[in-house]
């Protein structure tokens, strides 16, 4: 069986990073999104919203499931008995940083495969989003329903959905 990891932050998820998702999901018999837990940087959301609201975007994708990690990614994907990254690559800015990242892992035993970002999504970052939904603009084209939801509330004071 073929597998393939998504990591990510994903702080939120958008909708570029579902393209992402089903184009993998597509050539992979099983696909992970592996949210990151990063001790050091808290986020908008806690990590448990953010699978919540990855499983509720991804759940017409039969071969998606979701899951959290902190170590290496490197050392998760061993574990899970997995041997490619799956990334989507936006833009020439993305590149240094991506190939760094795709090198070291190789070196680690894990190999990266980036699929060029749908140009339709190419400027698009879960910064981004954060930054216009905080100013109330509108990013329901942008972002799946339920995080468009979950951004409204937030900025708006009330609890998540
Ligand atoms: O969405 P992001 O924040 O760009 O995702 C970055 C991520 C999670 C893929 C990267 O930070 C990562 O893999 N972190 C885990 C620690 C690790 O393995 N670092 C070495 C990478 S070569």
């Amino acid at each position: 069986m073929s597998k393939a990891i998504c990591p990510g932050s994903f702080d939120p998820v958008t909708n570029g990073h579902l393209d992402v998702f089903t184009r993998a999901a597509k050539l992979f018999d099983e696909v992970t999104v592996a949210v990151l837990i990063n001790s050091t940087k808290a986020g908008l959301f806690t990590v448990d919203e953010r699978i919540a609201m990855i499983q509720h975007a991804t759940r017409h994708l039969g071969n998606v499931k979701v899951d959290s990690f902190h170590g290496l990614l490197a050392d998760y994907c061993k574990n899970q008995n997995v041997t490619a990254i799956v990334k989507g690559l936006r833009a020439v800015s993305d590149f240094d940083y991506e190939l760094q990242m795709a090198q070291m892992n190789s070196q680690l035993g894990v190999e990266t495969l980036f699929v060029a970002t749908n140009p339709e999504y190419s400027f698009l970052s879960s910064s981004i989003i954060k930054e216009i939904a905080k100013y109330s603009g509108d990013v329901s084209a942008l972002v799946p329903e339920n995080v468009d939801l979950a951004l409204k509330n937030h900025f708006s004071g009330r609890l998540e959905a």
